[in-house]
């Protein structure tokens, strides 16, 4: 019989550790609900003891998840940490906890500064504390694409033994050749005393650009889960992308006697949900997913595709989802169609949520003939960020062209309903309004990055703005505003970002 993969969802843990992508709680649940769709078998909701966001997310996504996925809290091999992932997942149906240590050389003489015996006691310590709280525990051997091979062997041996469910392999610096980490598994596979009675997991970083390889590799040689994030989010290069490895298998499974669940129709419904939460926009060319991944531009290409698509291409688009985006919706449209397709999007609104959104439907239906169904997901997404928003835009005005200066007035509602208004000049109309919302919001930062968008095409799309600003500790805060006016656009991106900001200090003050 095919080897099932179990495929482990890191994109709101790992994922949100890539600088600017961070989520909060109800962006998490969103994020969580596609994951469900997508028939994911793992979710790891966040590291508890980190924040009591994370906390929070790990708490509610247990709760959303029931029975249909594991969800899982990592950990460090500190009882403390451990105890607060057992908290957050008190009430799940499934769930895990993921502890684990560095295990290479450079991380027992440089970070721990512990000997080889030492990691193994507090390997096999903080293993058979997290089995008091849960029964499905998974070791993580941080750099074990780096360690020792026979050291390696010795520490996933003994947390086995200490009751260790699933044993992750991390390539947490990049660093393997897909050819070394699949001789690797294999060695485990063929050295670990009691390996069958444990699920070996890989979890490759992408520094060199191929965890997808890496992790393909794995799986040849043995294991039987592999951890990854939606896009490939995630720290430095990022994680293996759950679309790239999950379509690999399903297109190698023989050579790989491999398969998975997944639901494959919903990654690009998925790659756009995480695209547009955490602004990191999707490269054209990135596999898979990527606007350009089933665009034909060259005749020899189209006369071939035209002739039998499977000429020049190996996947059909429609089995990831793509090429489904359709007009939807016009100004004549109710609330129920709206709902309807809005459902079938993955988002589930109502009450007050579904008339907010229906009101910015028929505003944009009144400029604009055709909304697609990314219009509707920017739309709800501008919701989303405006619930959090510690200030909201009540309005904006520039005054700009040659050889004026640039002047903006810019009104906001803060979190105690006050409504101030201020003005400001600027370089340039965008600088203007930046200069004003300073003077009222009133927090350090600095604009680092700045771009613009159209959410679909035609001159009259929605104008998607995405910005990432610095605190001066370092913080990158990602905001992202939609709108017909792309001026309006850049004060809600920035209002989004510096909301953020505020929202995190508040959160590390308490
Ligand atoms: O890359 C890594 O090693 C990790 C572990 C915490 C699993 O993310
Ligand atoms: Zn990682």
């Amino acid at each position: 019989m095919t080897r099932k993969i179990n495929i482990f969802d890191t994109t709101l843990r790992d994922g949100e550790q890539s600088p600017g992508a961070s989520m909060n709680t109800e962006e998490k649940l969103v994020v969580a609900r596609q994951l469900l769709r997508l028939n994911v078998d793992v979710i790891e909701a966040g590291f508890p003891i980190s924040s009591p966001g994370d906390f929070e997310s790990v708490r509610r996504i247990a709760e959303l998840a029931g029975d249909q996925a594991t969800v899982c809290g990592l950990t460090r091999a500190v009882e403390k940490d451990i105890d607060a992932a057992a908290d957050a997942l008190k009430y799940a149906k499934r769930p895990r906890i993921h502890t684990g240590i560095g295990v290479s050389p450079s991380h027992l003489r440089d970070k721990l500064r512990i000997t080889e015996d030492e990691c193994v006691e507090r390997a096999v310590k903080c293993v058979k504390y997290a089995r008091n709280f849960v029964e499905d525990v998974q070791f993580y051997a941080e750099d074990a694409g780096r360690s020792d091979y026979d050291f390696l062997v010795r520490v996933i041996e003994a947390v086995i033994k200490a009751g260790a469910t699933v044993v992750n392999i991390p390539d947490t610096t990049g660093y393997s050749l897909p050819e070394e980490f699949g001789a690797r598994i294999k060695y485990l596979m063929d050295h670990v005393d009691g390996i069958e009675k444990a699920t070996v997991s890989v979890h490759c970083h992408n520094d060199l650009g191929m965890a997808t390889a890496l992790s393909l590799a794995g799986v040849k040689n043995g294991a039987t889960q592999v951890e990854c994030t939606i896009n490939g989010l995630g720290e430095r290069a990022g994680n293996t992308a759950m679309e790239e490895v999950v379509m690999g298998i399903k297109m190698h499974g023989d050579e790989l006697d491999a398969c998975t669940e997944i639901n494959t129709r919903e990654f690009i419904k998925a790659s756009r949900l995480v695209s547009s939460i955490t602004g990191m926009n999707v490269q054209a060319n990135k596999a898979i997913v990527g606007a350009n991944a089933f665009a034909h531009s060259s005749g020899i290409h189209q006369d071939g595709v035209l002739k039998k698509r499977d000429t020049y291409e190996i996947i059909d688009p429609a089995d990831v989802g793509a090429g489904t985006s359709q007009i939807v919706l016009t100004a004549r449209s109710g609330h129920a169609a709206l709902k309807h397709r809005l459902e079938e999007l993955g988002y589930e609104l109502e009450g007050e949520a579904l008339d907010q959104v229906y009101e910015a439907f028929l505003n944009l239906a009144d400029k604009k003939k055709e909304v697609y169904d990314e219009d509707l997901e920017s739309l709800v997404n501008e919701r989303d960020r405006n619930e959090s928003a510690l200030y909201a835009l009540e309005g904006v005005q520039v005054s700009t062209g040659f050889p004026l200066t640039p002047t903006a007035t810019v009104t906001l509602r803060n979190a105690a309903d006050q409504v101030v208004t201020a003005c400001e000049y600027g370089t340039g109309p965008i600088d203007a309004v930046y200069k004003a919302v300073n003077k009222i919001v009133q927090v350090d930062n600095e604009l680092t990055e700045f771009s613009v968008q159209s959410v679909t095409r035609g001159i009259d799309a929605l104008g998607e703005v995405t910005i990432r600003v610095t605190a001066p500790d370092g913080g990158v805060y990602t905001g992202r505003g939609a709108d017909n006016d792309i001026i309006v656009s850049s004060t809600k991106a920035y209002l989004n970002a510096l909301n953020r900001l505020l929202n995190d200090k508040q959160e590390h003050r308490r």
